[in-house]
């Protein structure tokens, strides 16, 4: 685990400075628990408006408000002491002119306490990048598979294949970078593409799905974990399968309590302590359920 960072948070301009060193370790989080876990490891957390999809159930991001991600953003700041904290600007908020992107970035800077926003597109948003960075917000760009633009691309489609469009997606990434970005993410792109990219630009590349040369990774947390059902995209390195640990507590809780088995006294207010309903010791203070290993919280009796 690393601990040697822990006591300082990390800025974007160190997120820049990381330009062709050490990789950036980003990852997704929606919420205080998930943040609290993943800010020891990472050097940034997104607050991405995949939670629409992940959290919420959306066949895609287009729904996502304002709202929610500021509500989403206030739970991961408060989990987060070490990690950058980005949030998603959702599909909405920033397209229609610099000055709307500069009103609702403005308040999810403000109200989340956030670092900086991260709002997808390349050329077309270079203007509005530049008149948020003048401004004093950060903003991480994102090119290549573009979710929120899921009509017009026809779907969740791997970007640069054809000449045409890798020379856009290089394009996209200099005027970005050049308007200020801090940082680009790359999705869904064709490694040799997202290669040239990283080679080519001044401001860090972020990979999901684009390439082992980018200047630092980012994966959907509960991607990675089991925790998405059967589709998850062919970039995902599954870590850890929760799934299954989830299935089988969940299924462990509804035998003991079709049969009988808990609550034990130990978990109850002023029952006698026995060991016969459940096997295990009682509590030694009957008032004060909560103390089993896997919870730290003490409840009082009212
Ligand atoms: O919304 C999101 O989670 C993202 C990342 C996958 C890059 O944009």
């Amino acid at each position: 685990m690393r601990t040697e960072a822990r006591g300082k948070t990390i800025t974007v301009q160190d997120i820049r400075d990381r330009k062709g060193g050490e990789p950036l370790v980003c990852l997704t989080a929606y919420s205080t628990p998930m943040a609290r876990a993943l800010d020891p490891q990472v050097d940034l957390l997104l607050v991405g408006d995949s939670v629409g999809m992940v959290v919420y159930g959306m066949d895609t991001t287009i729904g996502v408000s304002l709202e929610t991600m500021i509500a989403h953003g206030i739970a991961v700041r408060r989990g987060a002491s070490r990690a950058c904290v980005i949030v998603d600007l959702p599909f909405g908020s920033y397209q229609e002119s610099p000055e709307q992107a500069f009103r609702n970035a403005a308040r999810v800077l403000a109200e989340t306490g956030c670092a900086g926003v991260k709002l997808e597109g390349g050329g077309a948003m270079a203007e509005t990048v530049a008149f948020l960075s003048a401004r004093g917000i950060p903003v991480l760009g994102h090119i290549g598979l573009l979710p929120q633009s899921f009509h017009a691309l026809g779907g969740f489609r791997t970007q640069g294949r054809e000449e045409r469009s890798a020379a856009e997606l290089h394009e996209d990434a200099k005027a970005i970078a050049e308007a200020g970005c801090f940082a680009i993410v790359i999705e869904a792109t064709m490694e040799a593409v997202a290669r040239d990219i990283t080679a080519e630009v001044a401001v860090p590349t972020i990979g999901i799905g684009a390439s082992p040369a980018c200047d630092g990774q980012i994966l959907v947390t509960e991607d990675i974990l089991g925790l998405s059902g059967e589709r998850v995209p062919k970039f995902v390195k599954p870590y850890a399968d929760l799934k299954t640990g989830l299935d089988d507590a969940i299924a462990a809780y509804a035998e003991d309590v079709r049969a009988r088995r808990f609550p034990g006294p130990e978990h109850c207010f002023g029952a006698k302590p026995t060991s016969s309903a459940t096997g295990s010791a009682a509590s030694s203070d009957p008032e004060t359920p909560g103390e089993g290993p896997l919870r730290r919280v003490t409840v009082k009796a009212g």
